[in-house]
């Protein structure tokens, strides 16, 4: 074969060279590439014996030293350069050009068979002719074949150890298509070795201009995320000359008036990074040095692609999260890599020994922080660098260990985004969800009411020694960093207000993220005309049966649904089993839709929950100023920040294990009721759980007589109590009374309570027994016995909070905070001493309710 087409399937390395081969990979990837063919290295070696005395000059080479090169290079270009292509290849040429229009002009590009390799990329060794007409083709073929014997090539082979009797092909290409401006592409930063970023250089007219150095090109780093790119650096270059091509053939250097604008708009520099992209894709994701042109239309072109030789390999673990690694060889001053038995010393002996002394034998048997690359020895610093303490140790630590690392590693953290600090919450959600979903697949599992009987009470006695594992150690470390806070700024005035107010906007809240997932329903329904009437307009027990019967208007309908895939296990009551899931019966949260959609912009509840955040932000920063302990304040300000939300966590999963739990039984209890057996499946939560069991094993004869009895026990007078003892004794002693302050005498115009949230409000109080049946309107005083996760929505309403029941991490408390009203709790009897209507003011920050009118 002596011609083959650019797109040839039978292209490899020995036919067409490494820069034909790789033009071959581009076309026949679907890269656009300018048409062409190559004269193979067969038609090379062919030339070589047709010319017998050109192959006696190529053999005398390997003798000849460094002195003599300049005379043995010239002697044998000229004798190249007086032979002709044999007559049989000049017809292969002659056909492959009459493919082509006449008046295309050709690139006569090198390609020897050692170029753009994975290990070395013999980079502008040999030669290249642009605009060549078509009558000329055959003879820069040969000049072609004559540059693999200039000076510098024959150098470079000497030095490499690569012998000269190796050969060339040549490609024939069509000159890019109106060529405006062009330019190199490096898909992974060489600088910094960064596989995220791409390099792009770009000057007017032929890339001949760059890769000979002559133009000073724009430059531009551009960091590739999610499928995005964000240009990150941007440098102007001089350009102050270009290279065009001349119509009928040839180049010619100019001046280049383009010199201060850029080349490219941004759209051109991120659509080039772009199909770099797709060109490294072919290559198995192996970053490439790529040449390219664009068109005064703006059609790109890749006119070369080679692997970047350069860069230190990259560690072999996922790009993301982001790792960082420190050298040994570094540290011990050995550049020469690292036999396989001296790091096995190092990683599982005398490290890992130490690793695993500190962490009291639970790490560093494997020696899996220390990693080997390029055969090197690295070790791993990203977890403590994510933790405040073990990064203020390491930057401490690093400038005596070795100064280049500390600098590395500063500046690591100032641009890296991604070295995020760690939240101490580690595997602990992921492990509690894992539970979760074991729970779910067992229920799928199981058959008949006895089964589920049995999961119910194993699924829920291993609930508890999970929250102790995963759970209670950080809520605990969360809590007590709140409790030095509170210790450390009780000297001070405000100090508790500024305390409280950390913990505001907190965030892995489940709660909080329940509200603004429902927001976003109450948004959704909002923006649809039609929902948003149909809400305003109709009675939420009619919304409910709507919804279950799947007929609200579709843009509600499918938000609404979203949202219970989720949260459909809660309910008001919940811990209590036996309540009615919103899934169930969604009427309590179509009231509360019903008050979201009535909600301003401005009182949003993501707006307000950002406002806590910032608030306690400056919290922080005001505590740390005030008590002179920045530095402590802000270490236990971010444990209570990124722990202190997972106390709605725990409780949460109880509610998601009996949502499904719940739900299997109502489905047994259905089967039941068919059975005649019930009268109805929720009859079946008037049932201990023994009694449900006797009832599945048929041996519960009188089971509607106990259903009946435990209705009326819960119909009863004494059920009807709302004031309950908070303490009682085996001898009828009933303690009903709230928590009181010494400080402050409890009066008939003025409440003494536990301040639990900051701030003073004057509003009307609204009593609300029940949630779902009482409406809050903009700035009232919810006043109630105690909440729970249901009665959060009325917080979006409320001016301040006053609560018979509670402490500081209460569930009322707590949103009281993130919303920041003002609230006070322990205030025995509120909901009979305050009247709905009269107007109070609550102060969050001592405590006190007093009644003004
Ligand atoms: N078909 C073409 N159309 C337009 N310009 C081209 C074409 N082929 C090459 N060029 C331009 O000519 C420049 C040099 O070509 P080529 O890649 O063959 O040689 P080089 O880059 O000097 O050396 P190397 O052999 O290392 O690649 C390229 O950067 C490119 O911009
Ligand atoms: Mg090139």
């Amino acid at each position: 074969m002596l011609v083959v087409p650019l797109d040839s399937p039978d292209s490899d390395l020995s036919t067409v060279g490494g820069k034909g081969h790789n033009l071959s990979v581009l076309s026949r990837g679907a890269i656009n590439v300018p048409p062409g063919f190559i004269v193979t290295i067969d038609a090379y070696f062919k030339f070589i014996r047709d010319n017998k005395h050109l192959a006696t000059l190529v053999n005398q080479l390997t003798s000849k030293n460094e002195d003599d090169l300049e005379e043995a290079s010239a002697l044998i270009r000229a004798a190249i350069q007086k032979c002709s292509l044999s007559n049989e290849t000049q017809a292969e040429v002659s056909e492959s050009l009459s493919k082509f229009e006449a008046s295309i002009n050709f690139a006569v590009r090198s390609s020897g068979s050692c170029e753009d390799m994975p290990d070395a990329s013999f980079a502008g060794q040999h030669d290249t002719y642009l605009n060549v007409p078509t009558e000329q083709v055959c003879q820069k073929v040969v000049e072609c074949f004559a540059s693999l014997f200039t000076p510098r090539a024959i150098a470079y082979r000497n030095r490499n150890g690569i012998s000269h009797d190796l050969g060339m092909a040549v490609v024939v290409q069509c000159m890019a298509p109106d060529q405006e401006s062009s330019g190199v592409l490096f898909t992974a930063n060489p600088l910094t070795g960064r596989r995220n970023e791409s390099v792009l250089e770009a000057i007017p007219g032929l890339g001949e201009a760059l890769v000979s150095g002559l133009t000073e090109p724009d430059r531009y780093v551009v960091l590739r995320k999610n499928g995005q790119s964000y240009i990150r650096d941007k440098r102007v270059g001089a350009k102050a000359k270009a290279i065009l091509s001349v119509s009928g053939g040839g180049v010619k250097e100019t001046v280049s008036a383009e010199a201060a604008s850029e080349v490219l708009s941004d759209h051109d520099v991120k659509a080039i990074v772009q199909l770099g992209d797709k060109v490294q894709q072919l290559y198995s994701g192996k970053p490439q040095d790529i040449e390219w042109c664009k068109s005064t239309t703006g059609e790109l072109s890749i006119v070369q692609s080679r692997p970047i030789t350069t860069l230190f390999p990259r560690p072999n673990v996922p790009m993301n999260p982001l790792q960082i690694y420190f050298s040994f060889n570094a540290v011990q001053g050995i550049s020469q890599p690292i036999y396989p038995a001296g790091q096995d010393a190092v990683r599982k002996g005398l490290l890992g020994g130490l690793l695993n002394w500190i962490t009291w034998g639970r790490h560093g048997h494997t020696g899996g922080f220390i990693l080997t690359c390029g055969e090197r020895m690295f070790l791993n610093i990203t977890n403590p660098l994510r933790n405040v303490l073990g990064r203020k140790f390491l930057l401490k630590a690093l400038p005596n260990i070795d100064a280049g690392s500390f600098d590395a590693v500063e500046q690591m953290i100032e641009d890296e985004q991604d070295l995020t600090m760690n939240t101490g919450q580690g595997n602990a959600l992921p492990s509690v969800d894992m539970f979760v979903q074991s729970v779910e697949e067992k229920v799928n599992g199981t058959d008949g009411l006895s089964e589920i009987v049995a999961l119910q009470k194993d699924a829920l006695q291993s609930f508890f020694p999970l929250v102790f594992q995963h759970l209670l150690p950080r809520l605990a470390v969360g809590m007590g960093s709140l409790g030095a806070l509170g210790h450390l700024s009780s000297s001070i005035l405000d100090g508790k207000d500024l305390t409280l107010t950390v913990t505001r906007g907190l965030p892995h809240n489940v709660t909080s993220e329940m509200d603004l997932e429902l927001w976003l329903v109450a948004k959704t329904i909002q923006d649809d005309a039609r929902s948003l009437h149909h809400f305003k307009s109709t009675d939420a027990d009619v919304l409910a049966n709507e919804y279950n019967s799947g007929i609200l208007p579709g843009a509600a309908q499918t938000a609404v649904g979203q949202f219970m895939s989720k949260y459909g296990m809660r309910g008001l009551y919940e811990i209590d089993f036996g309540r009615p899931r919103w899934r169930e019966d969604p009427t309590p949260l179509m009231n509360t839709l019903k008050s979201y959609v009535e909600i301003k912009d401005e009182h949003a509840p993501d707006k307000v929950f950002a406002k806590g955040e910032v608030a306690a932000e400056q919290a922080i920063f005001e505590l740390g100023k005030r008590l002179n302990k920045p530095w402590l304040v802000s270490i236990l300000a971010s444990r209570v920040r990124q722990l202190g939300g997972i106390r709605e966590f725990p409780k949460f999963t109880a509610i998601r294990v009996m949502g499904l739990i719940r739900a299997k039984m109502v489905e047994e209890g259905n089967k039941l009721v068919a059975k005649g057996i019930l009268d109805d499946a929720r009859d079946l939560f008037y049932l201990y759980s023994d009694e449900m069991d006797s009832l599945a094993k048929c041996e519960l004869v009188n089971c509607k007589t106990i259903i009946e009895d435990a209705n009326g026990r819960h119909r009863n007078k004494e059920s009807k109590r709302t004031h309950l003892p908070r303490v009682i004794a085996s001898d009828g002693y009933c303690f009903f009374g709230g928590s009181t302050r010494a400080t402050i005498v409890d009066t008939a115009s003025m409440l003494a309570g536990e301040p639990v949230s900051p701030g003073v409000y004057e509003g009307r109080i609204r009593v609300v027994h029940d949630p779902t049946k009482t409406k809050l309107n903009q700035g009232e005083v919810l006043c109630c016995h105690g909440t729970d996760p249901s009665w959060t929505p009325l917080f979006l309403s409320a001016g301040a909070l006053v609560m018979d029941v509670g402490g500081i991490m209460t569930h009322g408390s707590v949103v009281a905070r993130e919303y920041g009203i003002p609230a006070v709790v322990g205030l025995e009897k509120v909901t009979e001493r305050l009247k709905t209507g009269q107007l109070v003011r609550v102060d969050g920050s001592s405590g006190t309710v007093q009644i003004l009118e």
